[in-house]
């Protein structure tokens, strides 16, 4: 079913993802980098797409999200906002852009806002950036927060693993996210935690609580669309569900081209002018 088969094409707002969890509708959020794809997952009826900083890992190969820049962010986010019509469009802001430095998060939220049109930015952290969140939001920039693990601060935790598995980190992660609603975040991302403690931070803020590896009693999920797509293989954490093998389809396709070129199939002569 496409979404844009009606010419008025209603756009997911912070207020429609408030009511979707007030009523029990679970959200759905998927991230994209470019308009092709961007454009594909929009017409599949996606509430919000993610511009997530993993494009440092499946669009430019880096090992980390780290190198990532505000400008490539933002070359990636303007590219899907030309493509998408009704999804809530989120941008992260990369590392080293409001860490430490409430000004700078404020000019870095401003660029994103300004020159990719996208509709909210997403940080990752607590405590620790609560002055940087509070300056952005102060600019009417909409926020959405980032805990549990935190794909950012790799060098600190050194390890992939689940977080906030002992009760102190635990008791830390509730506190930020009650936090970061009071600050007046619109939403949260957690991820990789137990689902047991996903639930608990989920019943006691209200705005939407969306998981990755963070169980089902959370209000929404998200999953890199690479991952989930199949196209990259050799990340396979245990929440990753692959919806489909395009690897191998793609792959596929890529060979029987490569064969009809070299045994002159392609083009026929329908095929040229
Ligand atoms: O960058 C990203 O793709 C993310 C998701 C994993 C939530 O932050």
């Amino acid at each position: 079913m496409s979404v844009h088969s009606s010419s008025s094409v209603k756009r997911v707002t912070t207020h429609i993802l408030q009511e979707m969890k007030d009523s029990g509708e679970k959200i759905s959020m998927l991230t994209a980098y470019d308009f092709s794809m961007a454009k594909i997952v929009d017409s599949a009826g996606i509430d919000i797409v993610l511009v997530g900083d993993s494009a440092s890992n499946v669009m430019a190969g880096h090992e980390t999200t780290l190198p990532i820049t505000l400008d490539q962010m933002i070359y990636h986010a303007s590219s899907v906002v030309r493509a998408v019509k009704r999804a809530f469009i989120v941008v992260d802001i990369p590392f080293g852009h409001y860490q430490g430095n409430s000004s700078e998060a404020l000019r870095s939220a401003i660029r994103i806002m300004k020159e990719s049109g996208a509709h909210a930015v997403k940080v990752e952290g607590g405590s620790e950036i609560k002055e940087s969140v509070s300056r952005i939001l102060s600019a009417g920039v909409p926020v959405m927060g980032h805990l549990g693990l935190t794909p950012q601060s790799i060098y600190k935790f050194g390890t992939y693993t689940v977080r906030a598995k002992e009760e102190a980190e635990a008791k830390k992660l509730l506190e930020d996210a009650q936090m970061l609603e009071q600050c007046g975040c619109f939403a949260i991302v957690l991820e990789k935690i137990p689902a047991a403690l996903a639930q608990k931070v989920a019943e006691s803020v209200k705005i939407p609580v969306i998981g990755i590896g963070a169980g089902p009693d959370v209000d929404g999920q998200v999953l890199v669309m690479h991952d989930m797509l199949g196209i990259t293989q050799e990340f396979k954490p245990r929440f990753l569900r692959q919806y489909a093998d395009l690897q191998s389809i793609m792959t596929e396709a890529f060979q029987n081209y490569i064969k009809d070129v070299k045994e002159r199939k392609f083009p026929t002569n329908s095929e040229s002018y």
